[in-house]
């Protein structure tokens, strides 16, 4: 019996090398192990041996069976693992995809139409260190060590003489150092300060513009900016010249452009009001002059500084300034 066995499992174990496909094995499968199989009936013998037999001949066909069965479902593993994964599949008919195509950050987009315009009008474009003095941020600005405007601004400080410049203004100080009048120039960048919420972020863009000349009045900065915001905005733009205060220019005026988002009927991008500021300005205080060595006598300016945010959320209608930074792509796509 015991010999008969160990024959039985050669021969099966050659047969299930041989086979290739499925169905093949399954009726190998059932010919040695199903109820009529050759195994099963050699098994059910194993009841009738004599006595001193049974155990062994039972302990061995049990083995023959279990090696079968393992094997079997190798077999089955192996012709699996050998069929075509459907998911690698190709369908070499479809259409090819595009690779994703980058374009500019809409930020980007709006600086670069801010300096167009000014360009436009004779301006030159300069730049500026993000990591900066205090001299240039403050002091050369008018604004002393303990003068209380310096409140105004949420300053990130590098150490007690170095901040991240908290406005572009500093750039007006740095390029009159280096240029005697006539000087036109708008200097774009990044700026820094302790502040968030709908529409302020620790990091934003302004676009800084200077113009020193002899005789420049508070008209010429009037004309400039409202063809600014005409060329920007639409002719039909309302805007208003809001009186102001800043230490570096005098008189100072923050401009304000009707809210596009609620049309003016107060929302809360623009806190209520139906305006939206998007800049300061003024004309450069004497003060500023005797820094850089200019005199007030013989030459006058303008200077002014736009938030290019505010200015990007008035031309998209977008209420929320956290979105341009936040890199989804659903919203950068719309640009
Ligand atoms: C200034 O920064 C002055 N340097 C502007 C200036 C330049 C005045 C030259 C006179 C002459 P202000 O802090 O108001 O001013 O900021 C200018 C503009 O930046 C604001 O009108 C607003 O549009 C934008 N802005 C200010 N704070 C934030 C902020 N946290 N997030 C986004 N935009 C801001
Ligand atoms: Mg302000």
């Amino acid at each position: 019996m015991i010999e008969q066995l160990i024959e039985l499992e050669k021969t099966a174990l050659k047969e299930l090398d041989a086979v290739k496909d499925p169905s093949e094995l399954e009726k190998l499968r059932i010919s040695y192990l199903g109820k009529k199989g050759i195994l099963t009936s050699l098994m059910r013998k194993v009841g009738t041996l004599p006595q001193e037999q049974r155990a062994d001949a039972g302990r061995v066909s049990n083995l023959v069976k279990s090696n079968l069965s393992r094997r079997i479902k190798e077999v089955i593993e192996g012709i699996e693992s050998l069929k075509p994964d459907q998911s690698a599949f190709i369908d070499v008919t479809l259409p090819g995809r595009k690779p994703l195509r980058g374009h500019l950050h809409p930020i980007t987009l709006v600086i670069q139409e801010v300096c167009q315009i000014f360009i436009k009008m004779g301006f030159k474009i300069v730049k500026g260190p993000n990591v900066e003095l205090d001299y240039y941020n403050f002091e050369a600005l008018n604004l002393p060590k303990d003068h209380p405007a310096r409140d105004m601004q949420d300053t990130f400080y590098v150490s007690d003489n170095v901040v991240l410049r908290t406005h572009t203004s500093p750039i007006q100080v740095r390029t009159m150092e280096s240029q005697r009048p006539p000087v036109s120039i708008i200097a774009p960048g990044k700026v820094y300060r302790r502040d968030s919420d709908v529409s302020h972020t620790p990091m934003f863009h302004q676009v800084e513009g200077l113009l020193v000349d002899k005789q420049v009045s508070l008209g010429d900065l009037k004309g400039t900016l409202t063809s600014f915001v005409h060329q920007m905005f639409g002719s039909d733009t309302r805007i208003r010249f809001r009186p102001s205060f800043f230490p570096f220019t005098e008189p100072s005026a923050e401009v304000d452009i009707q809210c596009v988002i609620c049309g003016g009927k107060g929302c809360r991008t623009c806190s209520q009001s139906g305006w939206l500021e998007i800049l300061g300005s003024g004309m450069v205080d004497p003060e500023v002059y005797r820094f850089v060595d200019y005199d007030p006598e013989l030459y006058s300016g303008f200077a002014f500084g736009m938030g290019i945010e505010r200015i990007a959320m008035l031309k998209y209608g977008i209420d929320d300034i956290q979105l341009f930074f936040k890199n989804d792509m659903r919203f950068l796509k719309q640009f």
